[in-house]
């Protein structure tokens, strides 16, 4: 491993208890987003409310991080607690346009929120986990209004071509789910022609629950009136009108009260922190990772399941097994954390993983696999 990861893996201190490979379901804090936390609290348990102003502005500047991040302007990011809260922000306003094509291995984030509100919704079929784009643009006619998608599939590691769907969307809402590539790999809401765009803080971002963020393309922040507003969805919030709906106009009209600063901040020194890496070394290192992973199942003779193009990859592997649940539960024991999906395992490393730890991973699965077939698991 270079100097530059072996620096990078000290802000883990996980990597000292265990191998946590499992960052599709929820990452380990990051050193920075910790440190954002503790500031905060700290700050908080000594001013109260006199840093109010100060945590005002330190919000925006998170906005303005954050929307560079993804090629986005400020005035279209609003601060969420999840990929599920921006989903529904955005089925509140989309539901009742059209039909929604979307597909049948989504996250149910990406559904439930339409569904709710009664959205007719056409599933796509998807084979082996892979959404192909010709059938998509087949089905892409009358009455569909509305895409969504996610980035990559969290039951496959199917790594959709945004670039690619954009460009096919023509002039309906295309609506991306971003909950599993964000923080892994680039995306830029103008090149792949995203109107809306969710996600959450506490996976590949590293930043802890209940944070997120929601991008609504402006020119839809001026054509749709959100269904809900708060006192701070007002242009003055400190006039406190009871009678004036004078709401903003930007994407911060979604924050109706009192800002959650601590899992902004964390989210902001996330962004931060991974901006400081670079988004396409991060990406480059999972990719380093996931090679050696598949590479490494395939010579022990396990069947990995994931789509293995180089362009549909990801940071997720999946891979089959016999007894799923005790093997997970074999490893577990052993202080390596994978998750069970389906009919396999889900493996999912960050940028401070090492492939020192995806070998010793693979050794002792191919031991626990022996012994089961030896009869020597219970
Ligand atoms: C694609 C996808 N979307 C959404 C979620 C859930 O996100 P949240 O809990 O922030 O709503 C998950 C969780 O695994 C996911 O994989």
């Amino acid at each position: 491993m270079s100097t530059f990861w072996k620096k990078i893996r000290k802000d883990f201190p996980i990597t000292k208890r265990c191998i946590y490979l499992d960052h599709a379901s929820a990452g380990p804090m990051c050193r920075p987003a910790v440190e954002a936390y503790r500031k905060y609290s700290r700050v908080h348990q000594f001013e109260a409310d006199l840093s109010w102003p100060q945590w005002l502005a330190k919000r925006e500047a998170v906005r303005k991080k954050t929307a560079a991040f993804i090629g986005a302007d400020p005035a279209e990011i609003t601060f969420t607690t999840s990929t599920s809260h921006g989903m529904n922000l955005i089925a509140e306003l989309l539901a009742g346009q059209g039909t929604v094509l979307t597909n049948e291995s989504e996250f149910p984030s990406s559904t439930v929120p339409w569904i709710w509100r009664r959205a007719k919704l056409v599933f796509q079929k998807s084979h082996a986990g892979r959404i192909d784009l010709k059938e998509l643009r087949k089905q892409l006619k009358p009455p569909v209004k509305t895409v969504v998608s996610s980035f990559v599939q969290y039951s496959s590691g199917f790594k959709q071509d945004l670039n690619a769907l954009g460009a096919l969307k023509g002039s309906r809402y295309f609506v991306v789910n971003a909950t599993q590539g964000f923080g892994a790999f680039e995306l830029d809401v103008e090149k792949s022609k995203i109107d809306f765009l969710c996600t959450n803080s506490y996976k590949w971002m590293m930043a802890g629950y209940g944070g997120g963020i929601l991008y609504i393309r402006k020119k839809w922040l001026e054509r749709f009136e959100p269904d809900g507003a708060g006192w701070r969805s007002m242009k003055n919030p400190d006039l406190m009108n009871n009678r004036l709906t004078d709401l903003r106009v930007d994407a911060a009209r979604y924050e109706w009260g009192c800002p959650p600063f601590a899992s902004i901040f964390a989210f902001g020194a996330a962004v931060e922190y991974f901006s400081q890496i670079g988004i396409q070394n991060i990406s480059r290192r999972i990719l380093e990772l996931t090679d050696f992973l598949i590479r490494r199942l395939e010579e022990e003779g396990v069947e990995v399941i994931s789509p293995k193009d180089s362009h549909e990859r990801s940071g997720i592997v999946i891979f089959k097994t016999g007894q799923v649940q005790k093997v997970w539960r074999r490893l577990f024991d052993q202080g390596v954390y994978v998750l069970p999906r389906g009919e396999g395992i889900r493996v999912a490393p960050h940028f401070y993983n090492t492939l020192e730890e995806i070998d010793l991973f693979v050794e002792k699965l191919v031991r626990v696999q022996k012994k089961m077939k030896a009869g020597g698991v219970k």
